[in-house]
C-alpha cells in the first residue's frame, strides 16, 4: 500500500494540468480571473449532461444574458425555452430564481463562500463547492463521479457505492491544496474523464501512475466497486378497454403528482405487485359494470424501477357511460399517451385474440 502524500499528488496533477487542461467555454484561461456567472451557469448545466451537451447552451446563455443581472431580468418562459432539450427542467427554474436571489439579496454578485453559496436556490453541496473552488479559489473539493472514481482507486476503497460515497468525500477533501484548489478539482475531473475513465483506466500513461493503490493492486478497472443490479420488480394490472357504440373510447387523465402525473390513460385497477386476481377483486375497479372479456396475452413496458405486465379487458357500454375522455381511435394523436398507454391502445386495437 502507497502512504498517499497529497502534496506530491497536487504538485504532479497541476503539473499535468498546466499541459493538458481541456478547453471549455466557461474555464478562465491560465491567469485570467474567473466569472463567478460563467461558473455557476456550467456547473448548473453539467449535472446530469455531458461537457459535449452543454457548450452550445452555455454559449447562447451567455450570448443573451451576458451577467445574472440579464439573467434574472428573464422571463420564465424565455428561460424555459432556451433550456429545451437540456432536460430536468426544475434545474432551469431553479437557474432563474438564484439569478433573482443574486440580484436582490446580494447585490449583483455571487456570495464567494461555500456556506451562503449553499443558501441560494438550486445550489446543493456539490455545485456550492465547486463555485467555491473554481470561482473564488476557495479550499473546496466537489466531488463528482469523476472525482469519486479516481479517489476510490488512489486510495484502493474497495467497499461497495452508493455506501462508500462519504468515504470517497472526506479522502478526496484530504488532497485539497490550499493553492489553486480550484485548478486542481477540475484537474480530478479531467483525469477522471480523459485516462482515469471506468472501464478502462490509462494508467500507464496516468500522472498519478505512482501514488495510485489501485494500478499497484491490479485492481484499477473494478473499482469502485457497485452491488450487482437488483433484478427489477414486476408490477401487474387490468386495463379496461370501454367501447361506446360510437366506437369512441374511454381515458382517464393521471394525478398531476407521480409517475405519469397528467397523463392520459384508460381506465385500470390499481398497479400491483401480485399477479393473481382473486374472484371479483378485478370487478370492484371497473369503470362500469357490464360483461368484460380478457383480450389474449400480455403487454409488458418497462420503466427505471420495475416491469410492468398488463392485461387488457374490452367491454362496450351499456346504458348510462361513465365520465371520462371519450376518444375515437383516429383521435388517439391528439392524447397525451405516454409510451405505456400506446401499447395498450395498440394490443386493444388489434384485438388480441379474444379469449
Ligand atoms: N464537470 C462539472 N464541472 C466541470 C468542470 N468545471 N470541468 C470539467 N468537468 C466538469
Ligand atoms: Fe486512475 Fe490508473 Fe491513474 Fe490510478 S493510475 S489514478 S487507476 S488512471
Amino acid at each position: 500500500m502507497n502512504a498517499i502524500e497529497p502534496t506530491r499528488i497536487v504538485a504532479d496533477l497541476l503539473a499535468h494540468y498546466d499541459r493538458h487542461r481541456r478547453a471549455m467555454p466557461w474555464r478562465a484561461l491560465p491567469g485570467e480571473t474567473p466569472d463567478p456567472y460563467r461558473v455557476w451557469l456550467s456547473e448548473i448545466m453539467l449535472q446530469q449532461t455531458t461537457v459535449a451537451t452543454v457548450g452550445p447552451y452555455f454559449r447562447s446563455f451567455v450570448d443573451r444574458w451576458p451577467t445574472v443581472a440579464d439573467l434574472a431580468a428573464a422571463a420564465q418562459d424565455e428561460v424555459m425555452h432556451a433550456w429545451q432539450g437540456l432536460g430536468y427542467y426544475s434545474r432551469a427554474r431553479n437557474l432563474l430564481k438564484c439569478a433573482k436571489a443574486v440580484v436582490a439579496d446580494h447585490g449583483g454578485q455571487f456570495p464567494d463562500t461555500e456556506a451562503d453559496l449553499l443558501a441560494l436556490p438550486g445550489i446543493g453541496p456539490y455545485t456550492a463547492a465547486a463555485i467555491a473552488a473554481i470561482a473564488f479559489d476557495r479550499p473546496a473539493m466537489p466531488v463528482d463521479g469523476n472525482i469519486e472514481r479516481v479517489t476510490a482507486r488512489l486510495f484502493a476503497v474497495t467497499g461497495e457505492m452508493p455506501g462508500s460515497k462519504p468515504e470517497l468525500k472526506r479522502l478526496a477533501s484530504t488532497l485539497t491544496p490550499q493553492d489553486r484548489p480550484g485548478d486542481f478539482a477540475q484537474a480530478l475531473m479531467d483525469l477522471g474523464a480523459t485516462i482515469c475513465t471506468p472501464k478502462s483506466p490509462a494508467c500507464s500513461r496516468c500522472p498519478l501512475r505512482q501514488h495510485c493503490n489501485a494500478a499497484e493492486q491490479g485492481i484499477a478497472a473494478q473499482l469502485p466497486r457497485r452491488a450487482p443490479k437488483k433484478a427489477k420488480p414486476t408490477r401487474h394490472a387490468i386495463f379496461f378497454w370501454l367501447v361506446r357504440e360510437d366506437g369512441a373510447v374511454l381515458f382517464q387523465r393521471r394525478p398531476d403528482e407521480g409517475l405519469l402525473g397528467g397523463m392520459v390513460m384508460p381506465p385500470s385497477t390499481p398497479w400491483r405487485d401480485a399477479k393473481v386476481w382473486r374472484d371479483g377483486e378485478a370487478l370492484s375497479h371497473v369503470p362500469l359494470h357490464t360483461e368484460w372479456r380478457a383480450l389474449n396475452g400480455v403487454v409488458r413496458h418497462t420503466f427505471t424501477h420495475f416491469h410492468f405486465d398488463m392485461t387488457v379487458w374490452v367491454g362496450q357500454v351499456t346504458g348510462d357511460e361513465p365520465a371520462g375522455i371519450w376518444t375515437h381511435p383516429e383521435d388517439f394523436g391528439t392524447l397525451a399517451l405516454p409510451t405505456v398507454a400506446k401499447k395498450v391502445c395498440k394490443h386493444a386495437l388489434d384485438g388480441g385474440t379474444l379469449l
